[in-house]
């Protein structure tokens, strides 16, 4: 466009603009003394009140291709709070797996923050957050999943669901993950089927609450935590070994919870804080050990999440009293783990490891 032109098109919206904002755009220095005088002038007390934002857009040309063109105008400010953003509504049922061609297109930012190309454990995967995290990896780019969980009648149907909505490679394995030989089992199967795994997720857990310390049953006691915890381990050497052999780095990702950091109230549910307490430092260690062989391991810890696992009337009365808890005032979605998991299983946490990350709506921060 002509300058001429282009000049004639702003002249109303530079007349209404602010000082600042003009003396950005260069018109004049007087202008611009100006306005360093006005704001130099306000003392520390006075509260910021503008009537109107500067705003300066850049915009590609009509040929998508980068230009010196910019559009300057003033926006106004409403008086009073801003009202909340209304929540898009989402169907949390979609899996739309990254195709080949999007991800050649992407910037090297974002494909790094992809799983493109990776194999993918996720144990507890017949549902929850477990269920959740293999659905975000198949969108970001996984090359084949593999569930494992002891619920063969919801792990069957999780995997062939996510085929049928992917068309990727997926598939079930009935594993206890207390069960350090069927877990081998299976990990040599996925390594046949889709060469060694790049990621585990390891998600299956149970928990036991409002079980008071001195009548809690030993065996009970003993159960979760080969679950929670032994079974953390089985799987996290398992895989590990497989990434070894294969020589290929990988990214271990344990679920932890924040009750492994903090003590839950009002629950009494010794057992299950322990056991995620183990499962921080197990990964910890883990980190520390298989650095070398280019293995890196993190926690995730969510705080109280809405899923199945939470959902048992005996909690009802509870869950108010962990929303009141919560600065966010509101459980974890099922899919709020997501994010978070692609993140820590993609190449662009390289050089995180041995971390802890806690996801909790704000709960730990009282
Ligand atoms: N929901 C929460 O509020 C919350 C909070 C913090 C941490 N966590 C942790 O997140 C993980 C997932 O929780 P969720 O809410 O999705 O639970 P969930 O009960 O919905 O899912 C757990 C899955 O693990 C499987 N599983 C249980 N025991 C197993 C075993 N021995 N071997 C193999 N699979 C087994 C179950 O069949 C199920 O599919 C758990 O480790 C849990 O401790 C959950």
């Amino acid at each position: 466009m002509a300058a001429a032109a282009r000049t004639a098109r702003l002249a109303p919206r530079l007349a209404s603009i602010s000082r600042p904002a003009v003396a950005r755009a260069g018109v004049s220095s007087v202008a611009q003394r100006a306005a360093f005088s006005v704001s130099a002038r306000r003392t520390k007390s006075e509260v910021i009140k503008e009537t109107e934002v500067p705003v300066t857009v850049y915009s590609p040309d009509h040929k998508g291709v980068a230009s010196s063109n910019s559009d300057h105008f003033s926006i106004p400010v409403k008086n009073g709070a801003a009202s909340a953003p209304e929540a898009a509504a989402e169907d949390l049922d979609a899996v739309t797996p990254l195709q080949d061609k999007v991800y050649r297109q992407m910037p090297r930012t974002l494909q790094k923050m992809s799983v493109y190309g990776k194999v993918i454990i996720v144990t507890g995967g017949a549902r929850g957050l477990g269920n959740h995290m293999a659905r975000a990896c198949a969108e970001a780019g996984a090359k084949a999943i593999a569930i494992f969980d002891a619920n063969q009648e919801l792990g069957d149907e999780a995997a062939a669901e996510l085929h049928q909505k992917t068309g990727l490679p997926v598939s079930f394995f009935k594993v206890d993950v207390r069960d350090g030989n069927a877990i081998n089992a299976a990990v040599q199967n996925v390594v046949d089927l889709y060469g060694a795994p790049d990621v585990l997720v390891n998600s299956a857990g149970i928990a036991d609450s409002n079980i008071k310390a001195e009548t809690y049953d030993p065996a009970m006691f003993r159960r979760l935590i080969d679950i929670n915890l032994t079974g953390s381990f089985l799987m996290s050497q398992s895989v590990g070994r497989a990434m070894m052999a294969a020589g290929k780095p990988g990214s271990i990702i344990l679920v932890a919870s924040m009750s492994g950091s903090i003590v839950n109230y009002p629950q009494e549910q010794s057992c299950y804080n322990a056991s995620k307490a183990g499962v921080i430092q197990l990964g910890k260690s883990l980190a520390a050990e298989w650095a070398k062989y280019n293995i890196r391991v993190n926690c995730i810890s969510p705080g109280y999440m809405d899923t199945a696992l939470n959902k048992v009337p005996a909690l009802d009365a509870q869950k108010k009293i962990w929303k009141s808890l919560t600065p966010q005032e509101r459980l974890g979605a099922v899919d709020d783990l997501n994010g978070l998991c692609v993140f820590l299983a993609s190449d662009a946490s390289g050089f995180m490891t041995g971390s802890n990350v806690i996801i909790d709506g704000g709960y730990t921060l009282y």
